[in-house]
Order: structure tokens, then C-alpha cells, then sequence
């Protein structure tokens, strides 16, 4: 349904909301180009001219560390003007509607907007109401969807498997409330993969879970066996109104990654986190900082694939190198 809103008659990229109706050729167009970015850090000069002249505005109406440095970085490495509004101290606080404060900013002659929202559908939201040069970046909508991070970790993975064929992934933790988890399940399955497990409580995987295209399972020691990629996730207890477990304790003792439980999957397999990590409720130390943790790569890889996903977007609305 968000397909003909994210792409051009040409189907080239103009918003970038969700996975949902995009194709394997344009996720596989995203990591391509994003891999053309990635030895970019190791430069002296770590900038290319693509969207000099244009501003970008990052919104972010939730707190975030990653995200939103790497989309400021990525901006910056694009040579575009980029600044971070301020919520807190915004003239939201002041009861100005979020499309106020969108037109507001549209007159300053904004060229995209970065959008982080505790609602979902807020990115969507304001792609259906802003000017039709401007794009929107979805960096993470309420539980719906966030998908520049499920395409860092589709990048992060080809790295490390080469290809998606084949794959055995497995997902831990608090699926219900988790926005990364459902843009990452649409990624897999569109890139192939040969299945997604979740593994979680009852309690915390949506009751529509077998449509979603993944094997639920509540048992860690099966959910791992033979993986070749573990992806944990933490408790969003923002999005908790109620008990979901009996305690963090017996949480981590069922469903927490220890070096023991890792031993199940294979011995080359990668254990991811998007972060915030909480050490000691879903993953141990030991793990997150062990040999076959890829956590801190996949921050590193936010970079380039946000440049990516811009630079694309961007490219839509006639940009040249
Ligand atoms: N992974 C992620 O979205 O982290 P932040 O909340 O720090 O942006």
C-alpha cells in the first residue's frame, strides 16, 4: 500500500517509510550502493559532493544515539547542510501540530526530513502532507517499522555471509513491541533468506505472528540450533503497559544470550544487536563483546547505508554527481 507513496512513477526512491512492497532489485540497489560508500571512513577527505546545496532536517521526536548521529554523519558526508532540531526546546513544546511545525520548516526551503516518532505512521504521515520535492526518511515510527536499520543489518550480514541464500536467522526477544524486528523480517524474506525463527515468550510475539513469514519458537535451545545469525533485542518497556514477564532475571536465564545458549547455533555464526544494548537482561557481556559479536560494525555500517538510502531518494528528484 506504501508502495506507490515511497517511489516514482520511474520506481526509483523518493520516501523511504517501511520494507513493505519494496523489491529484492531495489534492497539489493540499497546495499550496492551503500558498499560504494563504506571505504569512504577509512579517507582522509570523508566527504563527496552528491547533495551539496540541499538541506536536510533531522526530527526526532524519540531520544536516539545511533540513528540520529549516523543520519547527521551521512548528511554531512554528502555535503548537504543538515541540522538536528531540538524537540525539547521547539515550539512544539508550546502546542504547535507536528504539520505546523512541518510547513514551518518547508518555508526555510528544507529538502528532506528525517522523521523519528513515537507514533507509527508518523513518517508516512507527513510524506502524504509535505511539498512533492521534499523526501521523508522513516528513522523509526512508534512499533511499525524502521527500516534504515534493517537494511544496516542486511548490510552487516552480506558482509559477513556473502550471500542470503541459505541463511538460517534467528530473532530473540521482545518481538511484539519492536518496530526493528518487523522491518527486519520483511528485509529477509524479500532478500531470501532460507528462514526467520522468533524466538520469545508468548507474551512478547503479536498474536498475527505465523503471517509475518518466520517460525515462532519458545525455546531458546531450538530457536538457535545451527543459526547462522543471531539478532537480539531488547525490552521496550516504553511501549510496556503492562507485566509481559515475571522478572528481568528469569527473562535473561530463559531468553538472554549467554556464551552457553551461543554454542547451539554455528560456530561461525554472528550475533547482532540494533542497541541500545542491555547487558545482563538479553545479552551477556561476555557475548556482546565476544569474538562473534558484529554489534559495534553494525553502527559503524549506519553510516554508509544511510548515505545510500539519501543519496538514492535524493537522486529521484533529479540530483546529479
Ligand atoms: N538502533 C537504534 O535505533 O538506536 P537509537 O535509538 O540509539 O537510534
Amino acid at each position: 500500500m506504501t508502495r506507490h507513496i515511497q517511489l516514482t512513477e520511474q520506481g526509483k526512491l523518493k520516501h523511504f517509510l517501511t520494507i513493505e512492497g519494496l523489491d529484492k532489485a531495489l534492497l539489493t540497489e540499497i546495499l550496492d550502493t551503500a558498499e560504494s560508500f563504506a571505504g569512504m571512513s577509512e579517507h582522509q577527505v570523508k566527504k563527496v559532493p552528491l547533495l551539496r546545496g540541499k538541506t536536510i532536517v533531522n526530527l526526532f521526536f524519540e531520544n536516539s544515539t545511533r540513528t540520529r548521529t549516523t543520519f547527521e554523519l551521512a548528511a554531512t558526508r554528502l555535503s548537504a547542510d543538515v541540522l538536528s532540531m531540538n524537540i525539547a526546546t521547539s515550539a512544539t513544546s508550546k502546542g504547535e501540530s507536528l504539520l505546523d511545525t512541518i510547513h514551518n520548516l518547508e518555508a526555510m526551503h528544507v529538502d528532506m526530513f528525517v522523521v523519528r516518532h513515537a507514533l507509527s505512521g508518523a513518517a508516512h504521515f507527513i510524506a502524504q502532507h509535505t511539498a512533492p520535492h521534499i523526501s521523508v526518511i522513516n528513522a523509526g515510527d512508534g512499533q511499525h517499522a524502521h527500516p534504515t536499520q534493517a537494511m544496516l543489518d542486511m548490510f552487516t550480514i552480506r558482509q559477513h555471509k556473502k550471500q542470503f541464500e541459505g541463511l538460517k536467522v534467528a530473532i530473540v526477544g521482545d518481538i511484539l513491541h519492536s518496530r526493528v524486528a518487523r522491518s527486519q523480517i520483511l528485509a529477509l524474506n524479500t532478500l531470501g533468506v532460507a528462514e526467520v525463527r522468533v524466538i520469545a515468550p508468548k507474551t512478547l510475539l503479536p498474536a498475527q505472528v505465523k503471517t509475518m513469514g518466520v517460525i515462532p519458537i519458545h525455546d531458546m535451545d531450538e530457536g538457535l540450533d545451527d543459526a547462522d545469525v543471531v539478532i537480539m533485542l531488547r525490552l521496550q518497556k516504553e511501549r510496556m503497559n503492562s507485566a509481559f514477564l515475571p522478572s528481568e532475571s528469569e527473562f535473561f536465564r530463559c531468553f538472554g544470550l549467554t556464551e552457553a545458549k551461543l554454542k547451539r547455533a554455528k560456530a561461525d555464526a554472528i550475533v547482532m544487536h540494533p542497541g541500545p544494548i542491555n547487558r545482563g537482561v538479553e545479552i551477556a557481556s561476555s557475548v556482546a563483546d565476544g569474538p562473534q559479536s558484529v554489534i559495534l560494525q553494525q553502527v559503524s555500517n549506519g553510516v554508509s547505508v544511510r548515505m545510500a538510502i539519501m543519496s538514492m531518494a535524493m537522486h529521484s528528484q533529479g540530483v546529479t554527481a
